[in-house]
């Protein structure tokens, strides 16, 4: 799947999958903008802060229009039972993961045309309802229905927008999970980012032009969908 001339935003691009992402994007011939709370991206930005969130984009849109948007940014944290979780914990997730997700995908149409695709992450977690990890699974569920309005209100627009939810992937932000056993997946083994790259690809990619309101379980087939 070539993306060749698709100018691509990728959010918490610093590292993980989003880094990997970004890469593999680039090698198939987009040019790629990364963003990040932290060290390492193109730009900065905290995508729950609306303000920097439009004005980065504004910034991206000046040299060209937006043909690509993935929205990968989100916070990974420890496990702890429902109800201990702080409302400024629950807040802080919801802000980041559901919010984020929704003001990348504002500004991003603000400056995209027909064609233009819109790819969200949310979790294999969203559908198996992980055990301790409320705020996050349910800020995940939130993204995958985040995904099927979208699609509903820009299909006119001729944008798409869909969703991929992987599963455990062994990168910086997951190292607080601790280790996971691949025994009930039925490909047998723990995913790497490389696993996801192929199916975000297609999903930027005009090889996907019929294709929206869709989440893509990658997670070996732990859990079909
Ligand atoms: N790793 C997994 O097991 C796993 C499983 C399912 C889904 N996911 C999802 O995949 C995506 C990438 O996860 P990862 O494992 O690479 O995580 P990671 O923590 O390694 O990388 C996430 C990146 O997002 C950035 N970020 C966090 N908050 C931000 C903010 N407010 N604004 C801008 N950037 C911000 C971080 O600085 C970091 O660079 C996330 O959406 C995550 O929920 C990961």
């Amino acid at each position: 799947m070539s993306l060749d001339g698709k100018r691509i935003v990728v959010t918490g691009g610093a590292r993980g999958i989003g880094a990997e992402a970004a890469a593999e994007m680039r090698s198939r011939g987009a040019t790629v903008v990364t963003l990040d709370i932290g060290d390492g991206a193109d730009l900065r930005c905290d995508v729950s802060d609306a303000g920097q969130v439009d004005a980065v984009f504004g910034e991206i849109a000046a040299s060209g229009a937006i043909d690509g948007l993935l929205n990968n940014a989100a916070l990974l944290v420890a496990r702890k039972p429902f109800d201990e979780i702080s409302l400024d914990e629950w807040d802080r997730m919801f802000d980041v993961n559901v919010k984020g997700t929704f003001l990348c995908a504002r500004a991003a149409v603000r400056h995209m045309g027909a064609g233009g695709a819109i790819v969200n992450i949310a979790s294999e977690t969203a559908f198996s309802g992980s055990h301790h990890f409320a705020h996050y699974v349910a800020s995940k569920g939130a993204v995958v229905s985040l995904t099927r309005a979208l699609a509903n209100e820009l299909g006119d627009r001729g944008i798409r927008v869909n969703c991929v939810a992987p599963g455990f992937t062994p990168t910086p932000g997951a190292a607080v999970l601790g280790s996971y056993d691949p025994s009930r997946t039925p490909l047998g083994r723990v995913m790497e980012p490389n696993d996801l790259l192929g199916t975000f690809c297609y999903l930027l990619s005009d090889d996907s032009a019929f294709v929206s309101g869709q989440t893509i379980l990658v997670n070996g087939g732990r859990f079909p969908h």
